[in-house]
């Protein structure tokens, strides 16, 4: 297990105890400081811990300041953190087992130095119950996540394999459609993750029991045409009762703006959950255009899927619209001159529909 440690001076003397600590019982550490007892800020450190959790480089977090409050708030504002300050064993124990805390916090001038050697022995060893508690927890997750979009890029082998194929310059248009249709039906998987569920009773030919339903959130898939249709059929065999709404968008030749050609949404668009869907996150500026677009029209809940994109794309975007949910199969270099993304696929429109 990796663990992301950080603390601010006041801190400092019992991140060095614990890490040792752990290290010596082989865990592998990310000391993201501070290093010394000089006077620092507790939200960088906070922050960094949540990060490095968050981002995947560490699966748990150890946070320590004075009082161990400044820190645990500092944690939790990054999407996907759970905190936890404790001052006791059963605490520890019990943010484990029902927040499934991915962060424990701790005040160094509040504790003596055992008890949180014993807080963090609990809290490695202790797992997470699930059932009611993860209903709960994908409460808090939602929650956080419509103020704060998130990124996420996929690293599923199947994902990666076929988006490899779709890259390949001998892979046809014929057999470039069918890739598109796999990988969209994979990522539309990931997506739909938060849907709502509910219990609804049932009875199967053995007895009665509570099953889990979808609760009725209601979707729309919006490509960016023309290459976002390519994702569209593979969206709709999961979600076939989605509804459809299209925006025509073409990248000028010489400036690369988005110019709109089309745009007809579904009417109740500002009630359902959003997937806007387009290969190719290259400048970024179609993919704000078209979200310009949606959210003028009311649309609130709003996530974006591609295939490829380059970290100017991902930037623009973010930067336009930070509560945007942004969801990538590859994250590539860069752009070139002509801002295509390299090493990428080409033009993804072309590829799918033989154009050239
Ligand atoms: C491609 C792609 C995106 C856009 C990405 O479309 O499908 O919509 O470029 O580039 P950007 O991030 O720099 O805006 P294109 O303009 O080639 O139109 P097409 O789908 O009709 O081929
Ligand atoms: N649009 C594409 O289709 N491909 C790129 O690489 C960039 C924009």
């Amino acid at each position: 297990m990796i663990i992301a440690i950080g603390c601010d001076h006041a801190g400092f003397e019992l991140k060095e105890a614990v890490k040792a600590r752990l290290e010596v019982a082989g865990y592998q550490m990310i000391d993201v400081g501070t290093h010394s007892s000089e006077s620092v800020d507790y939200p960088q450190y906070g922050h960094a811990v949540g990060r490095t959790v968050a981002e995947g480089k560490a699966d748990r977090g150890i946070a320590i300041c004075g009082s161990g409050i400044g820190i645990s708030i500092a944690c939790n504002k990054i999407p996907g953190i759970r905190a936890a300050l404790c001052t006791s064993v059963e605490m520890a124990e019990m943010c484990r087992r029902h927040n499934n805390a991915n962060v424990i916090c701790m005040g160094a001038r509040m504790i003596p130095e055992k008890l949180a050697f014993d807080m963090v022995d609990k809290w490695l060893e202790t797992g997470f119950e699930g059932g009611k508690h993860e209903r709960r927890i994908n409460q808090l997750e939602t929650e956080v996540f419509t103020k704060m979009g998130k990124v996420m890029v996929f690293d599923h082998p199947l994902i990666q394999h076929k988006v490899s194929l779709m890259r390949d310059v001998r892979t046809t248009s014929k057999d470039f459609r069918v890739l598109a249709k796999e990988v969209a039906l994979l990522m539309a998987f990931e997506v739909t993750r938060d849907l709502p569920i509910q219990d609804v009773e049932i009875e199967t030919p053995m007895c009665k029991t509570t099953v889990k339903e979808l609760a009725g959130e209601d979707i729309a898939i919006i490509p960016i045409l023309r290459a976002g249709l390519g994702f569209v059929e593979g969206m709709l065999e999961l979600v076939p009762n989605a509804k459809v709404g299209h925006i025509g968008l073409y990248r000028d030749p010489v400036t690369h703006e988005a110019i709109e050609y089309y745009c007809k949404l579904p009417e109740d668009i500002d009630k359902r959950k959003i997937i806007v869907v387009d290969p190719m996150l290259a400048t970024g500026g179609s993919a704000v255009a078209a979200i310009d677009f949606i959210k003028k029209r009311g649309g609130k809940d709003i996530n974006f899927m591609c295939l490829i994109a380059a970290p100017e794309g991902i930037d623009l975007l973010t930067n336009a619209h930070p509560d945007v949910h942004i969801y990538i199969a590859a994250k590539d270099e860069k752009l070139d001159e002509n801002a295509y993304i390299l090493p990428g696929l080409g033009d993804a429109g072309d590829r799918l529909f033989g154009t050239k």
